[in-house]
């Protein structure tokens, strides 16, 4: 060791860092670089032990300084690396995505004194805080020297490593649908163990001598001793494909500075895309969305009797999840031990299937590394009598992602069925009803409105001041699961509380199910605190644009200027109801909403219209007469998703649209209008912050806000529109016109709801980058971020330039100076 790394090593050794977490010749796999290639400081100090690129506190590098070179440090997780030539020192501040930056320079001499200066935020304890991005809110930090994207991107790409380890070595043993070619329970059992395994090889744990020649054999024999588990031994056939296993997860990245709860999420998630894994019906929670649900717990806030139980276990994601949050949340100088029996004590779970209990059990142990077993996770059937309710106490938090469907006609009889005949509405009752500390859970996506679960929700209003719903889109389950949400609730209302709550409601949107996925990150949360009613409304959720609902309540609604109603059903096969020709009882009508667009019908074909085919009386409706026509179910998963066209030629529509005929008193003119409206963001948006599936309800349609008075140019320039539409074909300066007058139709309809400039742009932000079902091109409104202050009329009538150039200072013009002179001495 230099006499410049002996005095970094006393001055670490001087902030409280212990001598088991100071590590010389360090190496750990580069996994910020495509091959993850190992890498080696002289140096590393971290937090705790086991050491990993969380806990990382600082490295230190010989030779060479520049920021270039200590930039391939990074993934060491440190967030400053000391670099030292002989007896000169610098400290760079590492960054997730820039080059490393200078921020002290030293000799040996002066080493002592820069420690000196920077004891309160080098301790371990200020970096361990700064670090720890799941327990600690990031607001009001004061540790700008850690860059806390760079962990979130270690942390990305270390899955992203290890996945593709395991994907790539198991390729060998499973079919292309994923199942093995052997008892998936044998590889996922033997996979533990090769895991184990090369994590305490390459962390040099003295148990390695355990299986020094390499062999399968001797790997599992080694493991099984190690942990106290059972014996597995392989059948000659078996064992050989095992080989492969092996050899792919021993040549793999350096595991000495992944962190062991990486490996758990990463190894318990190995089968759930296959078919195998779907068997044993353990649909699992998607790491982040698990994240989220544990930090917004804050579980951490009562850390010394805190407990947590997940029920219906399956992998134990949540369990994970929660393992890895209290963790970091304990005190630095407990060590492993400590550790190990604080959280055995405190995390349990049920699950019926075995396997499964098996997979959580092996996901605790490699989260937990170097520790043994001791987890409480038991197999039992739920449903059968009251274990759930005994299992939680009033310091437990359940985090569960329980069953959806409905119990059977044989499980009816099951004490927990008698709260609902869906199971998830049912566990929740039950677990409610235990009066938990808090509840993490994931349900369907019609949690969040639909009638079945106001009951649940009002009870959930009435017990907990905090409640927090994630809406999350389809596609982020990988196995068969679609929408889902998450709900949090936490903080129980005690008798000395006022009856107030505050509701947080967060959404995912599709486009950013990634990033989701990846990073946990959340699209957009609103929250509100209000009062609690005697009789609790179950009402959760504070919709998206919540303001403009609000501000627009007293206005009038759809429904008291147009008469809904949906087309056409058949009692027959829907196919044998549309024809290119005419028949005898058919009309020409509109059938599917393919081909529908703003203002443009499709091309009508010929319906059934006999009554001996109807189901409903549908047919009976006057569909002779002048009406606005409009997709009943959803055009598209994103923002824009009402289309209304005018038709004055007596279509019939079959159940996939909805025709809106015109209340008394109602003219064409003021219809042509209405159609502008339906098309416009508005209308739009209240579509789809109302709707949670692919149909529309009328009731949501009749409810959408109208202007107080609608002016007459709309219809003029709705008509215009609509005729140069028509003038096919389109060029492609056809295309600007009409862009442009879409524009200026939204701008009119915008202006006639005379909303607040702010929420206008509020509105038109929802539409960002989304999809217009219309005839031509779409890019959004012209010249917005222009003129920020401007409603979308006066952007387009002009105002802008009126308001561009130096406005400012030829409508306030500057004081005199001697004005400027008292004034400034006024204010100091
Ligand atoms: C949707 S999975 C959730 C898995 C896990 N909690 C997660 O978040 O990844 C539901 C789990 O409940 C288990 N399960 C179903 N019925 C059960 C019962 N009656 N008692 C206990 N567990 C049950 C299934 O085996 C399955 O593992």
């Amino acid at each position: 060791m230099t006499a410049a790394i002996a005095a970094i090593v006393k001055g670490l050794g001087g902030l409280g860092y212990p001598a088991e977490a100071l590590l010389s010749n360090y190496s750990f796999a580069d996994v910020l670089s495509p091959t993850g290639e190992t890498r080696e400081v002289a140096l590393a100090a971290f937090t705790q032990t086991p050491p990993s690129y969380r806990t990382a506190a600082f490295g230190v590098a010989e030779a060479g300084s520049g920021g270039s070179d200590l930039t391939l440090l990074r993934a060491l997780g440190a967030p400053m690396i000391f670099a030292v030539a002989g007896e000169h020192v610098e400290l760079w501040q590492v960054h997730a995505s820039k080059p490393a930056s200078r921020i002290a320079v030293a000799t040996i001499d002066t080493l002592g004194d820069l420690f000196a200066r920077n004891a309160e935020h080098w301790s371990p304890r200020a970096i361990h805080r700064a670090k720890a991005i799941d327990t600690e809110p990031l607001a009001d930090r004061q540790f700008d020297f850690v860059d806390t994207g760079l962990l979130i991107a270690i942390e990305g790409e270390v899955h992203v490593k290890l996945d593709a380890l395991l994907r790539e070595t198991l390729a060998s043993v499973v079919d292309v649908r994923g199942r093995p070619a052997m008892d998936a329970r044998l590889l996922f059992q033997a996979t533990f163990r090769f895991l184990a395994a090369k994590i305490l090889t390459d962390r040099g744990h003295e148990s390695a001598a355990n299986w020094v020649g390499g062999s399968v054999d001797e790997v599992l024999h080694g493991i099984d001793l190690y942990y106290g588990l059972g014996t597995i031994v392989p059948s000659p056939r078996d064992r050989e494909q095992l080989e492969t296993v092996w050899a792919g997860i021993r040549a793999g990245i350096n595991f000495r500075n992944i962190s062991a709860d990486d490996l758990a999420f990463v190894y318990e998630n190995t089968f759930v895309t296959s078919e195998a894994r779907a068997a044993f019906g353990t649909h699992s929670t998607p790491r982040q969305m698990a994240e989220h649900i544990v930090r917004r717990l804050e579980l951490w806030r009562n850390a010394d009797r805190v407990r947590v139980y997940e029920p219906f276990t399956g992998a134990g994601v949540l369990l994970v999840a929660a393992l890895r949050q209290l963790r970091s949340a304990l005190p630095l100088e407990w060590n492993d031990e400590e550790r190990h029996r604080f959280l055995t004590a405190r995390l349990a779970g049920d699950e019926i299937d075995e396997f499964a209990c098996e997979v959580a059990k092996l996901s605790l142990i490699l989260a937990d590394y170097p520790n043994h077993n001791g987890w409480d996770i038991r197999q039992a059937d739920l449903f059968a009598d009251d274990r759930l309710r005994t299992r939680i106490t009033t310091d437990t938090f359940v985090i569960c992602n329980p069953p959806f469907e409905d119990f059977d006609a044989d499980d009816r009889s099951s004490p927990i069925a008698q709260h609902d005949v869906s199971k998830p509405i049912a566990v929740l009752e039950e677990v409610i009803a235990a009066r938990p500390a808090g509840i993490g859970f994931v349900l369907p996506s019609s949690f969040i409105v639909e009638k079945r679960y106001r009951k649940v929700r009002a009870l959930i209003e009435s017990r907990y001041t905090s409640v927090e719903i994630v809406e999350i889109p389809d596609d982020v389950f990988s196995a068969s699961r679609t929408a889902a949400s998450l709900l949090i609730a936490r903080d129980p209302r005690t008798a000395a509380d006022e009856p107030r709550i505050t509701i947080r409601s967060s959404e995912v949107t599709l486009r950013d199910r990634l990033q989701f996925l990846k990073a946990g990150v959340i699209t957009r949360s609103r929250s509100l605190t209000r009062w609690v009613p005697d009789t609790p409304s179950g009402d959760l959720w504070v919709p998206a644009l919540h303001e403009i609902w609000s501000y627009l309540s007293d206005r009038p609604r759809l429904g008291d200027r147009l008469e809904l109603h949906r087309g056409i059903e058949w009692s027959g096969l829907q196919t044998g109801a549309r024809s290119r020709e005419p028949q005898p009882g058919f009309e020409p009508g509109l059938h599917g909403v393919n081909g529908h667009r703003q203002f443009q019908s499709p091309h009508p074909v010929w319906l059934d219209c006999r009554p001996e085919s109807a189901r409903g009386g549908a047919y009976k409706l006057p569909w002779e007469q002048k009406k606005l026509i409009v997709n009943g179910v959803r055009l598209s998963r994103y923002s824009w998703r009402l289309a209304a066209s005018f038709d004055a030629d007596g279509l019939v529509c079959s159940q996939q649209f909805i025709g809106a005929w015109p209340k008394e008193g109602v003219s064409d003119k003021h219809l042509l209008a209405l159609m502008a409206v339906l098309n416009g963001p508005v209308a739009n948006a209240f579509a789809t912050v109302f709707t949670s599936d692919q149909r529309y309800r009328l009731t949501m349609l009749r409810d959408i806000p109208l202007p107080n008075h609608l002016p007459p140019e709309i219809a003029e320039m709705a008509a215009a529109y609509s005729e140069r539409l028509s003038q096919a074909p389109l060029t492609f300066d056809g295309d600007a016109a009409l862009q442009r007058l879409l524009a200026e139709i939204d701008g009119a309809v915008l202006e006639s709801y005379a909303l607040p400039v702010r929420l206008e742009r509020e509105l038109l932000r929802f539409f960002e980058g989304a999809r217009r079902p219309v005839a031509h091109a779409w890019e959004g409104w012209p010249g917005l971020e222009a003129a920020p202050g401007l409603s979308l009329a006066e952007t387009l009538d002009g105002s802008g330039e009126r308001f561009s150039g130096n406005w400012v200072r030829s409508v306030f013009e500057p004081l005199p100076q001697s004005e400027a002179d008292v004034l400034r001495a006024y204010i100091g």
